[in-house]
């Protein structure tokens, strides 16, 4: 896995050394910390050399600045701090890492230059902005590059007026970096590597942290009568997988899987779940992780088609999201569920015209095998509603190309059958940056996807793409409240932000944390 920079809290005091961040608002005003070095007619000269004005997330470098025992002063801009919004302290501390630049110890100076005082929530949120900016995923380069930043991530000091206060409200954020650094790993991996055995290997490491994960073989899924998800995993010589991840945050539940765990009776049925009482029913995620998407029979054309070894994104957000809430004992009971399968062309592989049969009975004519991301989610929320009765159910897929047309690769496209279910998400998308729009749903588009010769086929044709796409999922999804996170082009090729260099941002797993927290736990 990935490691992150080490992060650390402490006191006002110590004297600086190395490389230090300090923060500057507008007209290069200073906090009282970095005042009392002494170093504003320092930076008042380079500042005005540099025509640098203290704008948020702009810097001025100094190396070797005179009259200090430093060996690099960064001035970070703030701009109008009082104007400063929860969002802009997180990317504030990947701006810092940004220029300070990876594989060096760093310290910040951090307070408020306007002299008001900075909460613990806006310092543990720039320490995360930070961690989450020394992400990247450099282990398949072998020739490191001069300036040190092969050499891992580095070490950031924290230097705030409440450490203890910052450190506790940076110990839930520290599970969030962890978890996005997981999801990112997942799906910037090579496919040659993360096939759905690997996949379900990575997933089933968070038994360390107190997950309870099962693996459905593909003998268990032709047992439940996972027809359509087996239809897509046929071409491959890699044998698909269903992860399940079970989190119990709420005590009574937890003893009462422990015990279940115990007998065995947990596996792979689904007899001893119903038994669930309302109130400990949980919230669940479903992810499609096609490990790499050829298109299968209805191949894709070449160019680009590296990049579909991102289509297990949704997969690698739900598991990303299982170590949140694990590693920071959310108190609420989630499932994840992710379908891991390879589509591949083959003599074995699944042809345009077959019809089979989904868990729930259904049955699908197959128009398009490039279509295949629909068919894995069928089976797979239709399996989590029957066996686990959640209170809601939220799937993630990289579904269509045709919401990168629509939203391109800043918002996720959010389709929902609960206006209440939609409106968290778009509030959570607010709050933690990761954006999601609502789309429409409606028996018209249903239409384009009822089938001449089975119950529905799996394409829409090119028009409403997107629309249609999420329509044929909606059909495996009884009365449980349901919502459909689109990030084909959210989760993939990602915008460089103060937060995200990597080729996969990891979008969905703070979203949905937050989504979580603010709706879901005790
Ligand atoms: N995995 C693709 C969607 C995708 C496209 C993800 C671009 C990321 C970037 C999906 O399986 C797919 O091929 N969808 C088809 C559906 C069509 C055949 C109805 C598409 O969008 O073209
Ligand atoms: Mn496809
Ligand atoms: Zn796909």
């Amino acid at each position: 896995m990935t490691t992150l920079a080490n992060v650390a809290f402490h006191k006002p005091g110590r004297k600086p050394a190395g490389t230090l961040i300090v923060l500057a608002g507008e007209n290069l005003q200073l906090g009282p910390q970095s005042s009392a070095l002494g170093i504003e007619a320092l930076i008042g000269r380079a500042a005005q050399a540099a025509s640098f004005k203290g704008k948020p997330m702009l810097t001025l470098d100094l190396y070797a600045p005179a009259g200090i025992d430093l060996d690099r002063l960064l001035v970070l801009g703030c701009g109008k701090v009082g104007e400063l919004k929860e969002l802009d302290w997180l990317r504030l501390g990947g701006a810092a890492m940004g220029a300070a630049g990876r594989g060096k110890s760093l310290s910040v100076l951090l307070e408020r230059p306007d002299g008001e005082e900075l909460s613990a929530e806006a310092a543990a949120d720039f320490a995360l902005g930070a961690m989450l900016r020394s992400y990247a995923f450099d282990k398949y380069k072998k020739d490191k590059p001069e300036d040190g930043s092969g050499n891992g991530p580095g070490d950031l000091t924290v230097v705030f007026a409440e450490p203890k206060e910052a450190e506790s409200a940076f110990a839930e954020r520290r599970a969030v970096a962890e978890g996005v650094a997981l999801a990112r790993d997942i799906v910037n991996e090579p496919p040659n590597v993360l096939g759905p055995v690997e996949f379900a290997a990575r997933a089933e490491a968070l038994t360390g942290l107190g997950v309870e994960v099962e693996i459905l073989t593909e003998a268990d899924m032709r047992k439940a009568g996972m027809g359509a998800l087996l239809g897509v995993a046929q071409g491959s010589a890699r044998p698909p997988r269903l992860v399940v991840m079970r989190w119990n945050g709420t005590g009574a539940r937890r003893e009462k899987a422990k015990a279940a765990n115990k007998s065995g009776k947990n596996r792979g049925g689904t007899g001893a779940d119903k038994a669930t009482g309302a109130a400990d029913r949980p919230v669940a995620f479903v992810g499609k992780g096609v490990v790499f998407d050829t298109g299968g029979i209805s191949i894709k054309p070449s160019a680009g088609m590296e990049d579909m070894k991102g289509d297990l994104a949704g997969a690698a957000a739900v598991t990303g999201l299982m170590h949140v809430l694990a590693a920071r004992k959310a108190k609420v009971n989630a499932v994840g569920i992710i379908g891991l399968v390879e589509n591949m062309p083959d003599g074995a592989a699944q042809r345009p015209g077959d019809i089979v049969t989904a868990m729930s009975g259904k049955t699908i004519e197959i128009i398009n095998t490039d279509a295949e991301g629909r068919l894995v989610l069928a089976d797979a929320v239709h399996y989590t509603e029957e066996r686990f009765k959640p209170k809601i159910i939220v799937d993630l897929a990289t579904l269509t190309g045709a919401i990168v047309v629509s939203l391109g690769h800043l918002i996720a496209g959010l389709f929902a059958t609960d206006d209440d279910l939609a409106a968290g998400l778009v509030a959570a998308g607010e709050a933690t940056g990761e954006r999601v729009w609502r789309m429409p749903l409606g028996p018209d588009y249903d239409k384009l996807i009822d089938s001449k010769f089975a119950d529905v086929k799996n394409t829409g044709g090119r028009n409403a793409g997107a629309i249609t796409g999420a329509q044929f999922i909606k059909r495996f999804v009884k009365d449980t409240p349901w919502a459909h996170l689109d990030i084909a082009g959210a989760a993939l090729d990602s915008p460089q932000t103060e937060i995200n260099r990597s080729w996969s941002s990891g979008f969905g797993v703070r979203l949905l944390d937050r989504l979580v927290r603010d709706r879901y736990e005790d």
